[in-house]
């Protein structure tokens, strides 16, 4: 496979462009198209038998994933589907897991209502902590979300790792915000880590996927078993989708890093406009941290309005802006996270910063603030 760099370590964009596509050879195209067959033929020592149990553009995009993770790759069908596989995978009845508080609420409720027949011990901390000893006694699994969605809060994931190891359990990080250009998670020591590629990995906001990245072999195949034995499996056409998108994510977090530094600086001078978090701004209480163990600052990042009427009237004046409920894509997006139940102000925004030219982003969201 081309793009890993057993000569030279390659840089970010190498990576990603070149990541997972096969050797030159005449006559075959760059990327190869997606494989969307059922039953392979037959016969051959280790060739594919069937398509659920794995495919050519699994692999390809597996390869460039696992190669920019540090680890071995298990593509899904969505995040939650990265996240749901890991949690039945490794989690016996009455094992007690640690969640974030403050991270997508979908887990919890995952956690809650779906794995109720566990009975399983859930302690749920926010991401800043506090962390103490009680939080990993006899845990099974810590999940962490570092930056955190929707609050953009930071946790030591080298810290945390050594802490959770030292109690006997497993140690996953959300890296969905950061993806691994920003983060690696299994650099810093942590054993699993679990993406929504729906974000900014695929960054185009038309396809649905997730992955699972872990430094051990056995878990891998663990996990390549329960993906296989539940069905649950990702699309070859979304799997090469997000494997086109992957090539310009160098490019993509660059512009939207650099919006986002724009405009979280611009819109905190506004007034009615209170609580901006972006780890990129040095006053940030996440930066020195997030300095520390980010690679790249995320294109998300979060402020409060006075209320729901006011988030609306900032969407409706707005010429770029439009209301969604992800983020990492290409457009500029805004979601009022109160709608969805997460525990924040009314009118607390999570802005999440496109490709679009900064001094236009800059002109709009100020005039749209008023
Ligand atoms: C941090 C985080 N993790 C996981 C997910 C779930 O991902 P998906 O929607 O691809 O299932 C989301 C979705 O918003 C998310 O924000």
């Amino acid at each position: 496979m081309k793009g890993v760099g057993v000569q030279t370590p390659r840089g970010d964009g190498t990576r990603c462009v070149q990541g997972g596509h096969p050797e030159p050879e005449a006559g075959q195209p760059l990327l190869p198209g997606p494989v969307f067959a059922a039953p392979y033929h037959l016969g051959g020592e280790g060739t594919d038998v069937y398509g659920r149990a794995g495919n050519p553009t699994w692999r390809a995009l597996e390869s460039a994933v696992g190669d920019l993770d540090g680890g071995h790759c298990v593509v899904l069908p969505s995040g939650m589907a990265a996240i749901s596989t890991l949690l039945h995978t490794v989690l016996a009845p009455g094992d007690t897991v640690v969640l974030p508080s403050d991270g997508y609420y979908a887990v919890r409720e995952f956690v809650h209502d779906e794995l109720a027949d566990l009975r399983l011990d859930v302690r749920e901390v926010p991401t800043p902590g506090p962390w103490t000893d009680e939080t990993f006694r006899d845990a099974r699994l810590v999940l962490l979300e570092t930056p955190s969605n929707p609050g953009l809060d930071v946790c030591d994931i080298a810290a945390l790792a050594e802490r959770a190891h030292a109690a006997g359990a497993l140690l996953a990080v959300d890296n969905t915000t950061a993806t691994p250009l920003g983060q690696r998670p299994l650099e810093l020591g942590a054993d699993v880590v679990v993406a929504s590629d729906t974000k900014a990995l695929s960054g185009h906001s038309d396809v649905l996927l997730g992955h699972l990245s872990v430094r051990d072999s056995a878990l891998a195949e663990r996990l390549e078993r329960a993906r296989k034995l539940s069905g649950a499996i990702a699309g070859p056409f979304e799997t090469w989708l997000a494997h086109r998108s992957l090539g310009t994510l160098d490019l993509r977090l660059q512009r939207q890093a650099e919006n986002a530094a724009a405009l979280a600086k611009a819109v905190a001078k506004r007034p009615g406009v209170s609580e901006v978090r972006w780890p990129g701004l040095p006053a940030d209480p996440s930066h020195e941290l997030a300095a520390r163990q980010m690679r790249r600052w995320p294109g998300v990042f979060r402020f409060v309005l006075p209320d729901a009427a006011a988030v609306q009237r900032f969407l409706e004046r707005s010429e770029l802006l439009v209301a969604a409920t992800s983020f990492g894509g290409l457009h500029s997006t805004v979601d009022r996270r109160a709608q969805w139940g997460d525990a924040v102000p009314a009118g607390f925004v999570r802005f999440s910063a496109g490709c679009e030219d900064t001094a236009d982003l800059v002109e709009d969201v100020l005039q749209a603030l008023g």
